[in-house]
């Protein structure tokens, strides 16, 4: 396995960071992930300028052909399904100091991991999920795509003990998103989820979603989604850019609709797929 890291493409073993990262001292630093099947990138655009928004957020400055780094890693990697986790830190002063330095020297890291073409598999082989719903205890700036993951480990960690895929989070009586995802419900025929904001990570794959759902007539509308909502539901999906689109069969001890996965959830997940072979 190649790594990038700072400038170098070298075997994952050798790829070494300074003790006083940042990254790893404070968790000042932020990521992507992002899939390329066959060797190209999915939605890369999409996914760069986040990365942008997060960097422009935590005040780190660079100049950086962000392109051209991925795809030869990926060639390096074989170039078949992949997803690509890039990391980007402040940085190393040496020590550790909490009051930021504007001349440190941003850390660049990137690694490949094969990926599973769920588009490819086709839509028989997408197995329904369960997900328990708990407390949001994240901080107030989830639309800045942060390392700082420790209650999304911890709320996945919670779903896992419960027999659970993910975690639904509930902050002020309103559902914001999953633990590494966004969600989804639909209502006689009308796709629902919440609004972007500063509580949620906008997601390139939900992006995609509300895109192909106004191309294709199917209406949808952005807004707050409670509890009673969401176990009423039709139907509930999750969606992530190494997920896809997966139904929600369900939700803590109720089951979504008649269990199974819905006739909106099947359309949007042809399209999607029509999409991605285009
Ligand atoms: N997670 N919300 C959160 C909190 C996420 O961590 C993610 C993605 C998403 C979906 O974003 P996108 O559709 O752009 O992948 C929403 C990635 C996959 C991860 O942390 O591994």
């Amino acid at each position: 396995e190649t790594v990038y890291l700072n400038g170098h493409y070298v075997p994952a073993e050798e790829a070494k960071i300074s003790v006083f990262d940042r990254g790893f001292l404070f968790s000042d630093s932020v990521y992507e992930v992002i899939p390329f099947y066959q060797g190209v990138g999915f939605r890369l655009d999409e996914h760069l300028q986040r990365l942008e928004h997060s960097l422009r957020a935590l005040r780190i400055e660079l100049d950086f052909d962000w392109a051209s780094m991925l795809s030869r890693l990926v060639a390096l990697n074989g170039s078949g399904n992949l997803s690509v986790y890039l990391q980007v830190t402040r940085g190393s002063a040496g020590k550790r100091v909490h009051a930021i330095d504007p001349k440190l020297v941003p850390t660049i890291f990137a690694c490949c991991q094969p990926i599973r073409d769920i588009y490819q598999e086709g839509i028989e082989r997408v197995e329904g999920i369960k997900v328990i719903v708990t407390a949001d205890l994240r901080w107030r700036r989830c639309d800045i795509k942060a390392t700082c993951l420790l209650p999304n480990i911890l709320v996945l960690q919670q779903a896992k003990e419960a027999g659970a895929q993910e975690a639904l989070l509930l902050r002020d009586g309103t559902l914001t998103e999953g633990a590494s995802c966004n969600f989804f419900i639909v209502e006689r025929g009308v796709i629902y989820t919440p609004p972007i904001g500063t509580e949620i990570l906008s997601g390139t794959t939900r992006a995609l979603i509300l895109e192909l759902a106004d191309q294709n007539g199917i209406p949808r509308q952005e807004t707050d989604i409670d509890y009673q909502r969401l176990i009423n539901a039709d139907e509930v999906w999750i969606s992530s850019s190494t997920r896809a689109i997966v139904p929600v069969l369900q939700v803590d001890d109720y089951v979504v609709g008649d269990g199974l996965k819905g006739p909106v959830w099947q359309r949007m997940f042809e399209i999607f797929t029509r999409y991605q072979h285009q």
